[in-house]
């Protein structure tokens, strides 16, 4: 069985779907509101399973109803909860504004998130030596996901580092020890100080990261799909074309889908094209867990889009 670790966060998502930003000053009335469970860890490790891998979450709550509320939605979902600590501030909370073209702003309040501290890592090592994948985001402390590296390194466990939000400060000497590193163009921009505007330039600033060691350079282009850049070989492997309503947690599905389809033995570039598949289908839906599927689930919104098309 696919055997995957997600250390990361976990955020209450308040999404307003407006028809514009307010300019400063105005009030405006927004059409539509929806609560639901985020934060970009807790979206990749609620992907991995609802496909069906063994997931261990180590993350930390907050001392508050919604951390509560957080830790039964992880049991709903079959996510190991060994890894979870409560901490002594409130939760994490989003609050994110989907305009009508699908796009997003977010601002995310770390709360509990912040107590996820490389000493908390000590005490919950043993759920990152058995996985066949560790998967880290960027809305922790990037000090504990140095210490996670090191220990994975330890394990011999490969990693994936999403370095999602962009953090200027990011370690690049961590950053070429991990198997798997995927930003977005931005992202890719921020760590390298390099255009990211066309597919040659992202090359250009892939390679510079491949040859300070990073192994795979997994680059995600919206609804152009992703771009798989290693030493001697790169690819673009197309996105699927579907009606976005919301693309908010797109790039989590497509990761946490990534390291199901990985762990369970894939070759990176199937596990690109279903993770591809898997990340389109969760645009056609609101909100960021709400929109993953789980695999009976997607095989019949692929078929149902398949018919459409
Ligand atoms: P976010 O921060 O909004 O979660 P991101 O910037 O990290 O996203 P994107 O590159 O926007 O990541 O999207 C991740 C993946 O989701 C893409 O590689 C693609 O597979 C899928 N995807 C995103 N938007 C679309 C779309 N409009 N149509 C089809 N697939 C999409
Ligand atoms: O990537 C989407 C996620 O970013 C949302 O769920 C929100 O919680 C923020 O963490």
């Amino acid at each position: 069985m696919a055997k995957v670790t997600v250390i990361g966060s976990n955020m209450i998502d308040l999404t307003t779907y407006v028809n514009r930003i307010p300019v400063e000053g105005e009030t405006i009335e927004a059409p539509e509101f929806e609560m639901g469970f985020g934060g970009k860890g807790a979206n990749q490790a609620i992907a991995a399973a609802r496909l069906g891998s063994e997931v261990n979450f180590i993350t930390t709550v907050g001392n508050d109803s919604f951390g509560n509320e957080q830790i039964d939605n992880y049991k709903k979902n079959g996510i190991r909860t060994d890894g979870i600590s409560i901490g002594h501030q409130s939760s994490g909370v989003a609050p994110i504004f989907v305009d009508p073209t699908s796009d997003n702003r977010i601002l995310i309040i770390k709360g509990a998130n912040k107590e996820l501290t490389p000493e908390v890592l000590d005490d919950k090592q043993y759920l990152i030596k058995d996985a066949g994948l560790l998967v880290l985001q960027q809305e922790i402390a990037l000090e504990t996901n140095y210490h996670a590296i090191d220990l994975a390194q330890q394990y011999g466990v490969p990693v994936l580092l999403n370095p999602a939000p962009a953090n200027d400060h990011l370690n690049i000497d961590y950053v070429s020890k991990v198997a798997f590193f995927t930003p977005n163009e931005t992202e890719l921009a921020t760590l390298t100080g390099m255009p990211t505007s066309n597919v040659e330039e992202i090359k250009s600033a892939a390679h510079y990261l491949i040859d300070r060691g990073v192994g795979n350079l997994i680059i995600t282009l919206g609804s152009k799909g992703a771009l798989w850049v290693t030493k001697d070989h790169d690819e673009i492997v197309p996105g699927m074309k579907v009606k976005a309503i919301d693309t908010t947690g797109a790039g989590d599905s497509f990761i946490g889908s990534f390291a199901h389809y990985y762990a369970a033995g894939e070759e990176i570039p199937l596990a690109l094209r279903h993770a591809n598949q898997y990340a389109a289908m969760t645009v056609t839906k609101k909100g960021t867990q709400k929109s993953y599927p789980n695999a009976e689930k997607l095989n019949t919104m692929l078929s149902d889009y398949a018919e459409k098309i």
